[in-house]
C-alpha cells in the first residue's frame, strides 16, 4: 500500500546542552517524528540516554516519540520506555533471542512495534513476525554513531523488505547517512520513514532546520 513520507528527526545530532529547545525546534521546523537513539555502551560502543531523559523531553513536543533501542537486553526496560512517553519502540533483531515475544510486549504496552536490522543481517526471518510489526528499520550504517556514510548496498535490502511485507501496513524506516542526496534512492527502493540527524541539525542555528527538512522532503521519490 502507498505510504506517506515521514521525516524522523534524530536528536543524536542536537546540542545536548539545550536538548529541550532542540526538540521543540525540530518539531516546529516540520519533523514528523522525534527519533530517540538509546545506546547502552554494550550492544553498540556509544552511550546516550534512557527513560528519564525521554520523560523530560515529552513536554517539549506532541509529535510521536520514536525510540530506537540499541541495547543488549531491551526487554528489561520496555515498560519504562512506554511509561516515559515513547509512542513507538524499535528493538534490534540481533539483541532479541525471543523477538516474537519482545514485539508482542511492545504492543501490549500500547506502543507501535518495530524491529531494526544491522547492515550485515538478513531480513527473510522477519516473515515469521510480520503480523507483530508496525515498522521495519533497515540500518543504513553500523549503529552507534551519527554522521557516518550511507551504505549503498542497503538499497537492495530495502527493496527486499518491501517485497516481504506485500500489502501489509508496515512502515519501512532507514537510519544512517540519510541526506537530500541519499533520499531519492532509499525512497525509490521502498523506504517511507527517513531518520536523519546530522542532515537536519546542520547549520549555524535552528533557523536552518526547516530548510534542511524541506530539502530531504523535496528529494523524496514518494
Ligand atoms: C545511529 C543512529 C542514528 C543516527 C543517524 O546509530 O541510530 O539515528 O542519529 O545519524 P545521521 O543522520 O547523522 O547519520
Ligand atoms: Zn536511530
Amino acid at each position: 500500500m502507498p505510504q506517506d513520507l515521514i521525516i524522523a528527526s534524530s536528536i543524536l545530532a542536537a546540542d545536548f546542552s539545550r536538548i529541550g529547545e532542540e526538540v521543540l525546534a525540530v518539531d516546529e521546523a516540520g519533523a514528523d517524528w522525534i527519533h530517540l537513539d538509546v545506546m547502552d555502551g554494550h550492544f553498540v560502543p556509544n552511550l546516550t540516554f534512557g527513560p528519564p531523559l525521554i520523560k523530560a523531553l515529552r513536554r517539549h513536543s506532541q509529535k510521536p516519540f520514536d525510540a530506537h533501542l540499541m541495547v543488549s537486553n531491551p526487554d528489561a526496560l520496555l515498560a519504562d520506555y512506554a511509561a516515559a512517553g515513547a509512542d513507538r519502540i524499535t528493538v534490534h533483531a540481533e539483541a532479541c533471542p525471543h523477538l516474537d515475544r519482545s514485539l508482542a510486549s511492545i504492543r501490549e504496552l500500547g506502543c507501535k512495534a518495530g524491529v531494526a536490522v544491522n547492515p550485515h543481517s538478513g531480513v527473510d526471518d522477519l516473515v515469521h513476525v510480520l503480523d507483530r510489526l508496525d515498522l521495519i528499520l533497515v540500518m543504513t550504517v553500523n549503529p552507534g554513531f551519527g554522521g557516518q556514510a550511507f551504505i549503498a548496498s542497503m538499497n537492495d535490502k530495502i527493496a527486499r523488505v518491501k517485497s516481504l511485507i506485500g500489502s501489509r501496513n508496515i512502515d519501512i524506516q532507514v537510519d544512517g547517512g540519510i541526506t537530500a542526496a541519499t533520499t531519492a534512492a532509499v525512497t525509490a527502493a521502498g523506504a517511507n520513514v527517513l531518520v536523519a540527524g546530522s542532515a537536519i541539525f546542520k547549520g549555524d542555528d535552528s533557523s536552518a532546520y526547516a530548510a534542511n527538512i524541506a530539502a530531504i522532503r523535496s528529494a523524496s521519490a514518494l
